[in-house]
């Protein structure tokens, strides 16, 4: 594939999936705009790689990160939403300060980063959630009541951000990045986040927009 010249925009790389996905996108020769809490990358750089702070619960850091974005990039070919945090993950009984933070950064955050960025990705371009099989109602269990809630939204945003684009050729898709290795997979996870990044990759030119996509199962997914 010549990505020569395309732009992607990836929330949350300073550790795990979006990492990872950062540094295969940069192999793939995209130019990445990647974004951190802090607004700097320890560790990593790279000429085609630029930071910028976001935290997705402070409005004034999201109007920031979007203005910053806009002064980058003329125009953006890919969006993967990556940033989330689990607060909550391990509870059976839900609670109020996990529940207000898991809703901020995975729901809110992601839509009021994505609303203003429309404006910015190029008709023909793609939007990704890194969503999570615990968002689906078929797997629901006991724990995780505001993670599992969030990406079920999720989901639902992407469905009809599907619709919203469809004139533009924008193709909309939450993928499930498998079990993963990370702070927020644990240890005993069976995939890399280099490995989860690869299938992300490979899967996206072929994904159908307004479908659930799991990079641990071939082809798309009903909901
Ligand atoms: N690992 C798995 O098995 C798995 C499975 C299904 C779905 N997922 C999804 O994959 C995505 C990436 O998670 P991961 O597993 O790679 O975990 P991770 O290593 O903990 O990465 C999470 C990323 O989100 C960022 N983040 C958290 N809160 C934020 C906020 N308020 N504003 C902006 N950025 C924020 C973190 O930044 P800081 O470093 O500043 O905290 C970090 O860069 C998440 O959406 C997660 O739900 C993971």
């Amino acid at each position: 594939m010549n990505n020569q010249n395309k732009t992607a925009v990836i929330t949350g790389i300073s550790s795990g999936i979006g990492l990872a996905l950062a540094k295969k996108l940069l192999a793939e020769n995209f130019n990445v705009i990647g974004t951190t809490r802090s607004g700097v990358l320890n560790d990593f750089q790279n000429d085609n790689l630029e930071v910028v702070a976001l935290d997705a619960t402070d409005k004034g850091s999201v109007a920031s990160a979007i203005s910053r974005i806009a002064e980058l990039t003329k125009g953006i070919d890919l969006v993967i939403n990556n940033a989330g945090a689990a607060p909550d993950i391990f509870d059976v009984t839900p609670e109020i300060n996990a529940f207000n933070q898991t809703i901020a950064t995975n729901i809110t955050g992601v839509v009021f980063f994505n609303e203003p960025l429309l404006e910015i990705i190029k008709d023909g371009g793609q939007i990704v959630f890194i969503s999570s099989q615990m968002g689906l109602p078929r797997n629901a269990d006991v724990t995780g009541t505001a993670y599992c809630m969030s990406k079920a939204a999720i989901n639902m945003y992407a469905v009809i951000l599907a619709k919203r684009l469809a004139e533009r050729n924008i193709k909309v898709t939450p993928v499930h990045p498998g079990w993963v290795q990370t702070k927020l997979g644990g240890d005993q996870a069976p995939l890399t986040p280099e490995q989860s990044a690869e299938g992300i990759y490979n899967g996206i030119a072929d994904m159908e927009s307004g479908r659930f996509y799991n990079i641990t199962i071939p082809g798309t997914e009903d909901f």
